[in-house]
């Protein structure tokens, strides 16, 4: 999903025959078809063969309004040749309505497009405004400024136009709050085909006795869209409905638990009643199921959560097609929704009598107001004796409008506006028909609307799509070939989201055509390679393998991960390369690789303390900046010493971070060397809850200090039992006080005890057990601070005083345990930190200041 494909169009009624001939196989003939380019002041062709007309002059619609204003991005902005919806909008000082004749009867989608660019006339930002379709909420109060994560903002219904009353046609209304102005950039009006919602009786979660309603003239808001284990899908050619559908790696709570299996798309069998129009074959031919599958042993969940409004009831609908089976009736699993059974030994094969074949079923569940998550699971049913496997294909999430006709949960419960009956809708009909009684006959509808939201939640894995789509708007859609125009420096660029797409001769050039000796490592993804760009700057450039099942989403996750994060403590990416099948990625070269290699197993220098020091808190800062610092939080996932990266001057840098939150779709072997290489940095709360959060990111944080202060790996099994998890082995040190035992040998004798003591205790905080006992990444950098500062002042002290606090060769808490009154010692120490430090301290008061 991610943004809309690019650009969107006006196709008139009778657009259909410019449908690009793919669709002619469609089971569905598309009658109605309207794409509005609201502000537009001419017809707007998209890479995707949609043509967008503009609302004024528009034959197909009529647009009432006391006060509207056409603006463009291109007054402002004249450098912009994009060619894209988001380049003009319509604003509305007055309540206004756009009226639309539909040819039949029947449900719709329909797609509401809100870019709130800079203009000299309007600060779109700041608009408060309701949008309404038939009487139903679909918007309340929104504003852009309340929204703060989401540049942009896509809706997507499909609705019933019922043709009760006297016409058919679609009445969106925007009405501005007071003192502002409301608007919009483009409309998608499209034909649902039949038998995409037919049921009008679905099983409800928990399983009741008997069948659920869903009312045909309930609206629909698509929450979630996702293609299990595939890729982003959003080009029509991909998805008749022009819908779009995102990988589900940014949902799975337990990563580790699943694998990416793919089969061919040209193989998958649509029976009697699903169509490429339920989903497409591309969805169906993926899925994730169990990692480590057939073994019979193993007993678990694959689950997959999804942040939605409260107090909502909820269409969920999920695809199977069983393309891991090499026979019939071999694949049995449960289903559950929200921890309830929604499917007991479910086995797809036994309804579509045939392998490879689409399946899909739906439920519907009602969310209670203390209910934000959408929990769905996957796994084998206790009682079988089979290989234990389970799989899922895809998922829809849509939320069904409620007893007010509003989608929107901001709408207040006494507000009569979205009642059905109630005066506003019969003004809303009113306005209707003296809309449409200028040119048309009259006509009144009821709907059911489908929304694709972007929402925070929602944001959480679309806005980085959203954002390289926005910095790159002709790169909008698929194309796969795209060469970078001038040249950009991006050695100083700050802003998020400017990233070059590089020609592959480029690259190749700058890798002397992928010379051996300049590969500085191997990784799943491929081989990295050191490279001079044309203007003199020296890259590592990672070429994916294109055999790689990893593929394409990772590497577009990787770039839309990365595109909108910059920081110090980061490893920004300066570009990538998507041609000729191509997948390169091209970061910033850090010359003193990564911090293990620094830590043992090199003969590299040790570092001392300080720069240890140093190193953990740059480390901790670009963490930081990655739990709070970026519009949503993201958790690194894989945080350890090897993507913990040192340039040049020792300065660190985390790397890693789009690829280790794919870890799920990796294939099967890197899944398990992922597990293994990560073995020993695993957050043991996050496994036995199966709910990632950035307390995870601090357990592995917390394992990373104790390798720099031990120099030794996580897990080293050639140690006595007691040694061999570092993790186990340094906390029965530091519970004993007596941590600095067993620290790296090279650092005997620099170490400032009451340093240590800080940074041990650090390190006991990230490891706590439960997630919340642990400190946040800000805690954890400002204790980090503060341990450097306790080093410093010693090390100052030392140079610049003589005997009172001079340090001995031998430390002082050498000293301690061979008088053997380490216990003892500690309250005088602490006192004499604690008059050390006061002046640090004040320093130390915003940490993230320095
Ligand atoms: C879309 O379909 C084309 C073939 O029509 C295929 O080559 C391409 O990989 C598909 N893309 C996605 C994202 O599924
Ligand atoms: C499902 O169970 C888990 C663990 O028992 C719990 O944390 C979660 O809140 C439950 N979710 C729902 C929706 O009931
Ligand atoms: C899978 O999840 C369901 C519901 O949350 C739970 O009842 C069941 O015990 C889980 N199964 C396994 C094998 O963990």
């Amino acid at each position: 999903m991610g943004c809309p494909n690019g650009i969107f169009l006006i196709c008139i009624f009778f657009c259909v025959s410019s449908i690009p001939s793919i669709f002619v196989n469609a089971s569905f003939v598309r009658q109605d078809s309207f794409f509005i380019d609201c502000g537009g002041s001419k017809a707007l062709k998209l890479e995707d063969g949609r043509i967008f007309e503009p609302d004024s002059g528009n034959p197909n619609l009529i647009l009432s309004s006391q006060s509207h204003i056409a603006v463009s991005d291109l007054e402002s902005n004249p450098s912009n040749h994009s060619i894209s919806l988001y380049n003009s909008a319509q604003v509305f000082e007055e309540t206004s309505f756009y009226t639309i004749h539909t040819k039949q009867i029947g449900r719709y989608w329909l797609r509401l497009h809100f870019y709130p660019f800079e203009n000299a006339k309007f600060n779109l930002k700041s608009a408060v405004f309701s949008v309404m379709v038939n009487g139903i909420t679909l918007l309340h109060g929104f504003s852009f400024a309340k929204e703060r994560k989401i540049s942009q903002l896509v809706k997507e219904y499909v609705f019933e136009v019922s043709g009760k009353g006297s016409g058919k046609s679609l009445v969106l209304r925007l009405s501005p709050w007071n003192n502002s102005v409301a608007f919009i950039n483009g409309i998608e009006v499209v034909s649902v085909p039949n038998g995409q919602f037919s049921s009008s009786q679905v099983m409800s979660v928990p399983l009741g006795k008997s069948l659920v309603d869903v009312p045909k003239d309930a609206a629909l808001e698509t929450a979630y869209r996702i293609n299990m284990g595939g890729q982003h899908i959003s080009s029509p050619k991909n998805d008749t409905m022009w819908r779009t559908w995102e990988p589900d790696h940014a949902f799975l709570l337990n990563a580790a638990a699943a694998r990416t299996i793919r089969a061919d798309p040209g193989s998958i069998n649509y029976p009697d009643g699903v169509s490429l129009d339920i989903a497409p074959n591309w969805v169906y031919a993926t899925a994730q199921e169990m990692a480590d599958a057939k073994v019979s042993s193993q007993k678990f969940n694959i689950s997959w959560a999804f942040e939605v409004e409260k107090g909502f009831s909820y269409l969920i609908r999920l695809h199977f097609c069983d393309i891991v089976s090499v026979a019939l009736n071999r694949l049995i699993f449960n289903v559950y929704i929200n921890n309830q059974s929604a499917l007991d030994s479910f086995d797809i094969s036994s309804r579509t009598k045939k392998l490879s074949s689409a399946y899909f079923v739906d439920f519907v569940t009602n969310l209670s107001m203390h209910e934000n998550r959408i929990l769905v699971q996957v796994g084998p049913p206790t009682l079988r004796d089979l290989p234990s496997n389970a799989i899922l294909n895809g998922l829809e999430i849509m939320k069904m409008s409620d007893h007010r006709d509003s989608l929107d949960g901001n709408l207040p419960a006494n507000n009569n506006a979205g009642l059905k009956s109630g005066a506003g809708k019969k003004k809303w009909m009113l306005l209707a028909i003296c809309a449409s009684s200028s040119g048309f006959v009259v006509l009144v509808l009821i709907s059911a609307a489908f929304f694709l939201y972007w929402r925070q939640i929602h944001q959480r894995k679309l806005r980085p799509q959203c954002s390289a789509w926005l910095s790159f708007p002709s790169h909008a859609g698929n194309s796969d070939s795209k060469v970078s125009v001038g040249s950009y420096d991006y050695s100083t660029a700050h802003s998020p989201g400017l990233r070059r797409i590089l020609a592959f001769k480029e690259i190749r050039e700058a890798t002397r055509n992928f010379d051996k000796s300049l590969v500085l490592g191997v990784g799943g993804f491929g081989m990295v390679y050191k490279g001079v760009l044309e203007n003199g700057n020296v890259v590592a450039v990672k070429r994916g393998n294109p055999r790689s099942q990893q593929g394409l989403t990772e590497f577009r996750t990787e770039i839309d991960m990365l595109s909108k994060l910059r920081h110090r403590h980061l490893v920004s990416l300066i570009g990538y390369c998507e041609e000729l099948n191509e997948m390169i990625l091209v970061y910033e070269y850090m010359a003193k690789g990564p911090l293990r290699k620094h830590l043992y197993g090199s003969n590299l220098p040790p570092l001392t303390w300080k720069q240890r020091l140093e190193i953990c808190i740059g480390a901790a800062k670009g963490l930081h900046y990655l739990h709070n610092g970026a519009a949503e939080s993201i958790i690194h996932r894989d945080v350890k010493t090897t993507n913990i990266l040192l340039d040049e001057t020792l300065t660190a840098k985390v790397a890693d971070f789009g690829l280790s939150k794919l870890g799920p779709t990796l294939d099967q072997t890197h899944v398990s060397t992922a597990v293994k290489g990560s073995f020993g940095y695993l957050d043991p709360d996050y496994y036995r809850r199966q709910q990632l959060t950035e307390k995870s990111d601090v357990y592995s944080f917390g394992v990373v200090l104790l390798e720099v202060l031990c120099a030794r790996p996580p897990i080293n099994p050639a140690l006595p039992r007691e040694q061999v998890n570092i993790a186990e082995w340094a906390m029965s040190w530091q519970k004993k006080g007596r941590l600095e035992k067993i620290i790296d040998p090279r650092l005997r004798g620099h170490v400032n005890l009451e340093s240590l003591r800080k940074f041990g205790e650090t390190a006991e905080k990230c490891l706590a057990e439960y997630g919340v006992d642990r400190p946040t990444m800000g805690d954890v950098l400002w204790n980090l601070e503060y341990a450097l500062q306790l080093q410093e002042a010693s090390t100052q002290s030392f140079s610049s005083e003589n005997s009172a606090n001079y340090i001995p060769d031998m430390p002082e808490w050498l000293q301690e345990i061979r008088n053997g009154n380490g216990g003892g010692g500690e309250g005088t120490s602490d006192q004499e930190s604690d008059a050390t430090s006061s002046a640090v301290f004040s320093e130390l008061l915003d940490p993230r200041g320095r």
